[in-house]
């Protein structure tokens, strides 16, 4: 039986870069030694940090003045980096809450500053996102926040706003290198690579040069980007092996047609789930058309027993990892660059048949409709 990986991080990687991370396991280009054992000083490391780094740039055309630094620390761990390093002299960021990730980033963030938000989909149950015409931005802020991508709500920019004179800050870890981006409009941007750009342990920060060299007093050195830019992301020992499969994976992206081409299949592996869950009466996803993630497809059935039943036919049939995230529940399919068509096609055609299977269910809606 195939067997298709929907998890929504760490995910599910191509074969070619787990063959080519193979090599670099044992026998890093004939060296005889692994990636893991290679000091990072020497050249062996610089030649596999460099590759990356050109990779990346040519990726995702990275102008010259931005830096890019590969860090560990997780995504997470940029909600507290991002206020000690982009601050610069001011005392409040605006931080735009669009789900799970947006409101843990400014509960971090508040540790360092005052936090305006400046625009919240509380109102909708983080199912849709405020029109940046009616955000409250505050043109004293530091830096404005947002999550391109919600992972645990399913919920995705469909545009990204125009925050003026304020520097526009992302955590894109979900939807890092699956569309092409305008790295211009950012002052930075960051994601943790176990969805889109190999395994975890690496963070990579793209930053403007501009906003750096104004680090809070209190920053530990290995979380300053200034002192971090400067030393190549080496202030101590940096994640070898993600870094190694982070080059494999920007190297695969480019093979594969480059962002363009991500773009279009995942918008059509998308359009595909959202077409099955929309016809068929047993599925409901409350997130609002024009914000619908187009890598994490969030949905619910009638209830908890009917979750549980689906869950356990999907792995029955070789469809893994489906279940929702913790804060959300329900069903999640994440489909990140590296998860095929074929795949999507797969749990497309269970979902049919489980739907056709319990029908029934689906009256619950109307009973509950109906009081
Ligand atoms: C959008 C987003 N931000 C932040 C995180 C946290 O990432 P990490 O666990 O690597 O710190 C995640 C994890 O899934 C995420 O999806």
């Amino acid at each position: 039986m195939d067997r298709y990986n929907f998890a929504a991080g760490p995910a599910a990687l191509p074969s070619p870069v787990l063959e080519a991370a193979k090599a670099g396991l044992s026998n890093w280009k004939g060296s005889g030694q692994s990636v893991m054992e290679i000091p990072f000083t020497g050249d062996e490391f610089a030649e596999i940090h460099q590759e990356a780094l050109s990779s990346l740039r040519l990726l995702l055309d990275i102008p010259s003045d931005y830096h890019i630094l590969f860090l560990q620390g997780g995504a997470y761990g940029q909600f507290s980096m991002l206020p000690m390093n982009l601050l610069r002299g001011k005392d409040r960021a605006d931080y735009v809450v669009t789900g799970h990730w947006s409101r843990r980033a400014a509960d971090e963030a508040r540790k360092y500053c005052s936090v305006n938000i400046a625009a919240s989909g509380s109102a909708s149950r983080y199912t849709d996102i405020p029109d940046w015409a009616d955000w409250s931005l505050d043109p004293q802020a530091a830096y404005c926040h947002i999550t391109t991508n919600e992972t645990a709500d399913g919920v995705q920019f469909s545009a990204l706003p125009d925050t003026g004179p304020v520097p526009l800050v992302a955590d894109v870890t979900s939807d890092f290198l699956t569309q092409p981006v305008d790295i211009k409009l950012f002052g930075a941007l960051y994601a943790s690579a176990q969805k889109n750009a190999g395994t975890a342990g690496l963070t990579v920060v793209i930053i403007k040069e501009r906003l750096l060299g104004q680090p809070l007093p209190i920053t530990p050195a290995v979380f300053d980007y200034t002192r971090l830019a400067k030393n190549a992301s080496k202030v101590n020992t940096p994640p070898v092996w993600s870094v190694f499969i982070a080059g494999l994976m920007f190297k695969w992206i480019q093979s594969e047609g480059g962002l363009e081409e991500m773009a279009v299949r995942n918008r059509r592996k998308a359009a595909m789930l959202y077409e099955v869950i929309d016809e068929s009466g047993l599925y409901r996803c409350a997130v609002a058309e024009k914000v619908r993630s187009s890598v994490n497809v969030c949905f619910h059935l009638p209830d908890q027993d009917l979750e549980n039943a689906f869950l356990f036919s999907a792995q029955q049939r070789g469809l893994l990892n489906l279940k929702g995230h913790s804060a959300s529940g329900g069903i999640r399919a994440s489909f990140y660059n590296a998860v095929s068509e074929e795949a999507v096609a797969a749990l497309v055609v269970f979902m049919r048949d489980f739907a056709a299977e319990n029908s029934r269910a689906s009256y619950y809606y109307v009973r509950d409709s109906n009081g």
